[in-house]
């Protein structure tokens, strides 16, 4: 479902330096599965995700999403970054049409409602008729348990309550993939938990999710395969059980025994 060969991306860093950030990334998401993003921080796992829906254009390398392919190459005309690209807008909508994506900080529209966050997208940008629109918005927030609040608007909502909201905003434009980037950690544990639980549910659901999260506990638990990124690169993948093995490279044991409480060290 989602492929990324070789990927490649780094940033400005002062007048004249470039800061590689994404190395040669190598990595997949199977479709109906939930794959976990891991690793410390700065190592490009957000990077690597907006990647994905192309809120960062990679400065090499091949992105497939849902079927769909762009390639990415070092343009030489254009020293000395040399990594400048032309990709038409156009082939970046209709990429980002097949994500849905669900931030750290929410990222509602603070003067629409919660039952227009979710219309906004499928009725300006897919031109859904407004009235099955509605139907289905109603129908996402009974799912997350926020029917009561469909006409409140975000700034009245708790974190969980935002994040929750935020969510079936995502889902309300049918994506094939959805990517979450820490979507618990500005949160308190029990606010956590409510947005935990809807993420269950979908996982459940064998929607096709990538999830970036520093919580090992609940990676583990829903995760059919995880992903550690250290440096720029990808370098352990595997399925939650060989992750938290021993047969795994001593940087990402280390990373595990670090961030995880007495039960889950390996
Ligand atoms: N827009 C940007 N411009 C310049 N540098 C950036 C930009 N975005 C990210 N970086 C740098 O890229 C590196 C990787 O950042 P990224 O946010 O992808 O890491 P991360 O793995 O998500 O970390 P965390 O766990 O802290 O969220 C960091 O050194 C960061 O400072
Ligand atoms: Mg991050």
């Amino acid at each position: 479902m989602v492929h990324l060969c070789g990927v490649k991306k780094s940033f400005r860093q002062g007048p004249h330096g470039l800061l590689p950030v994404l190395r040669n990334i190598n990595f997949h998401a199977p479709g109906g599965k939930t794959t976990v993003l891991i690793g410390p921080s700065g190592a490009g796992k957000s990077t690597m995700l907006r990647c994905v829906n192309l809120l960062e254009i990679p400065d090499e390398g091949v992105l497939r999403v849902a079927g769909k392919e762009i390639r990415f190459e070092k343009n030489e005309n254009h020293p000395p970054l040399g990594k400048s690209h032309f990709v038409r807008q156009q082939e970046i909508l209709a990429l980002r049409r097949h994500t849905g994506m669900v931030f750290q900080n929410f990222q509602l529209f603070p003067h629409k409602t919660v039952l227009e966050n979710i219309m906004e997208g499928p009725v300006l940008v897919k031109k859904e008729n407004p009235n099955e629109a509605r139907d289905f918005a109603l129908a996402l927030l009974e799912k997350v348990e926020m029917s009561d609040k469909k006409d409140s608007y975000p700034s009245t909502l708790s974190g969980g309550q935002q994040q929750r909201a935020a969510i079936a905003r995502a889902l309300g434009m049918r994506p094939d993939v959805l990517l979450f980037d820490e979507p618990t950690s500005a949160l308190d544990p029990e606010l956590e938990r409510e947005v935990l639980k809807v993420i269950r549910t979908l996982v459940q659901e064998n929607n096709t999710m990538i999830i970036v999260t520093h919580n090992l506990i609940f990676a583990r638990e829903v995760a059919d395969f995880i992903a550690f990124l250290d440096g720029g690169e990808v370098v352990a993948y595997g399925t939650p059980a060989e992750i938290f093995s021993k047969i795994i490279p001593k940087r990402v044991g280390d990373f595990i025994t670090a961030m995880s409480p007495e039960d889950y060290r390996i």
